[in-house]
């Protein structure tokens, strides 16, 4: 999806989307004093310290120091891609992305192909309402105890039986063909016809709401007995989780996700009132999978059938989790009785009972070790050695951190054996809020960056700094001569004409520092000025070669350097200037 959204645009775009009415769409905000505030979306937390400033267009959590503009709120809460952070603010307020000759993305339109499924998904649904056949498909949803509602909430479908699809929107050759690509019809020996027929049909939609896929149900017995949509441009099962987008309408706090197997496990629980729940597609748990889920809900609950095929795919998913298991979401486990499904399961026991037993569900960690017990005997000192070489592989997958010091704990207490020590982890935390001393320049940009308005201010300042030699120097430059050239521009959209420079985020980063918190609003300027005319006077004095002190403020910080260096390989700055 490379290619050129023209600034214009995303200058327009971001001049008519506010920020707060974004997030407000997603989170609820309360208004304190100029700001707005919330629990933070992105960690969990009791008190709020996630703001949203209308007039910076911007969000900041002051607990895990998350930040960003309207598109860097998407693509972080919605995890869309830049162009799609794009092309879903474009929608909201109805505009079109310009196709500037340049193409905007690099595989084919996928807007006509979703308007077919969106056509697909309304007709199927009309289908069980009006069609002659769809008597026994409604009769199907009853009986197995599906309200009007819970249909309606799922956009339940029916597809009769014959080349119904083929028929209505398979008019023309071009029309086939997207109906080919997006996979509602199939070819052979040169015949086409529908590949959904006399099912129920579950749309499956992506986190938007989109239809990207279906998924269809025989009425009665037969093979196969659920249908899904092959890979196509749009669906790609390893990546799609059914009942997502249901669960973050239902929910405006998504506290817990069940990951269960079967779409009517999710809509059987959602019937009882358990309105969170999501179905991976008939494939095993992906990283992809999991990598959503957390960014979405601090607590995960699998729920795999008690047999043997479900204790491997449980500990298939286990494996998976290992790497984004850093202790601070809750990853677990729960086995159902032989022979029932979370549907059946929660028919049975009622929404409180099946609540009650997912309570119990086991913690990764427990299950890690019951795993690896099984496989070892521990009562010879050979097994526990044993258990101990299990569990290493393993363990080096787990992130770094509280959690898997004590995983490497535990296992010392189980073998008798001493913790094999932890390696220090040297890589920094993207998110949190690090206190680290800026640089005068890059405060300078930190200044200018949270309050673009400064710019006005530098009319009376010696311009000296300008020659600095310094890094940072060239951003500072312009950076200032850009707001110089249009003033009025607001946080958000100064930040996003420097999304491609290799220091977007580090920029964005220094835009949030600690430091800026303490300057009251009407020291603003004369801090600002006052930074850059040291600037200046510092490079005046190295010019009139003049003793300098190496650890001068306007050197980069060890700190700062080391994190230039691990952000780009492509940095403009040479890097022998940031040794
Ligand atoms: P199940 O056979 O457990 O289905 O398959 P279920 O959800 O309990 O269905 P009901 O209750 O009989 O209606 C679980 C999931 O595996 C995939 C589907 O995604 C299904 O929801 N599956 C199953 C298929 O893709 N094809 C099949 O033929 C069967
Ligand atoms: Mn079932």
């Amino acid at each position: 999806m490379a290619g050129k959204i023209p600034q214009q645009f995303i200058d327009d775009l971001l001049a008519r989307t506010d920020i707060v009415d974004l997030i407000s769409t997603r989170i609820q905000l309360r208004k304190a004093g100029k700001d707005y505030q919330a629990r933070c979306p992105f960690h969990e937390e009791k008190t709020p310290s996630f703001t949203v400033s209308a007039d910076k267009q911007f969000y900041y959590c002051f607990g895990c120091g998350a930040h960003g503009t309207a598109i860097g709120f998407l693509m972080e809460h919605d995890h869309l891609a830049f162009p799609e952070a794009i092309e879903e603010l474009a929608q909201r307020i109805g505009l079109e992305i310009p196709d500037q000759g340049a193409p905007v993305r690099t595989g084919p339109d996928p807007a006509p192909l979703l308007r077919l499924m969106e056509q697909a998904s309304a007709l199927y649904r009309q289908q069980l309402r009006d069609h002659p056949q769809a008597a026994r498909a409604v009769q199907y949803l009853k009986d197995r105890g599906l309200s009007g509602t819970i249909a309606a909430r799922f956009d339940l479908g029916f597809a009769p039986s014959g080349d119904f699809l083929l028929g209505r929107l398979g008019c023309g050759g071009a029309e086939q063909a997207k109906l080919m690509t997006c996979g509602l019809i199939a070819e052979q020996d040169a015949r086409r016809y529908d590949r959904f027929r006399d099912r129920i049909m579950f749309p499956i939609r992506d986190r938007r709401g989109r239809v990207i896929g279906f998924g269809g149900r025989l009425l009665g017995d037969g093979k196969p007995k659920y249908l899904n949509s092959p890979e196509t441009p749009l669906f790609h099962k390893g990546r799609e989780l059914y009942g997502l987008f249901e669960v973050q309408q239902s929910n405006r706090k998504i506290a817990s996700i069940i990951v269960v197997e079967g779409y009517m496990d999710v809509i059987a629980l959602a019937q009882f009132g358990i309105t969170n729940a999501v179905a991976t597609l008939g494939t095993a748990t992906t990283q992809d999978h999991l990598q959503q889920l957390l960014r979405t809900t601090p607590e995960l609950v699998f729920c795999f059938d008690g047999d043997r095929a479900g204790r491997d795919a449980a500990w298939k998913a286990l494996v998976t989790a290992l790497p984004l298991a850093t202790g601070q979401q809750s990853i677990r486990f729960h086995f159902l009785p032989e022979g029932e499904d979370p549907d059946t399961l929660v028919r049975r026991l009622g929404p409180e009972g099946f609540t009650a037993r997912l309570d119990e569900a086991q913690p990764l960690s427990t299950l890690l070790f019951e795993h690896l017990e099984q496989q070892v005997d521990m009562t010879s000192m050979d097994g526990r050695a044993r258990l101990a070489n299990l569990a290493q592989p393993l363990v080096a997958q787990l992130p770094q951190g509280i959690y898997r010091d004590l995983v490497l704990k535990r296992i010392a207490d189980l073998t008798g054996l001493p913790t094999p020590r932890p390696v220090r982890d040297t890589r920094r935390s993207t998110r949190a809020a690090l206190p680290v001393r800026l640089s005068l320049i890059a405060q300078a940009i930190a200044l200018l960056l949270d309050n673009p308005h400064l710019a006005a201010h530098t009319g009376a300042c010696d311009d000296a700094w300008r020659r600095s030699t310094n890094p940072g120097v060239d951003v500072l430059g312009q950076l200032l001569d850009m707001l110089i050239d249009r003033p009025g521009m607001n946080k958000a959209a100064v930040l996003e004409r420097w999304r491609e420079h290799p220091h977007f985020r580090y920029l964005q980063r220094i835009s949030v520092d600690p430091f800026l918190q303490d300057i009251a609003e009407e020291h603003l300027v004369a801090v600002f000025v006052g930074a850059l005319n040291r600037i200046s006077e510092e490079t005046c004095k190295i010019e009139r070669r003049l003793p300098f002190n190496q650890s001068s403020t306007t050197q980069w910080s060890a700190e700062e350097r080391a994190r230039l260096k691990a952000q780009t390989q492509a940095a403009r700055i040479p890097r022998d200037k940031l040794h």
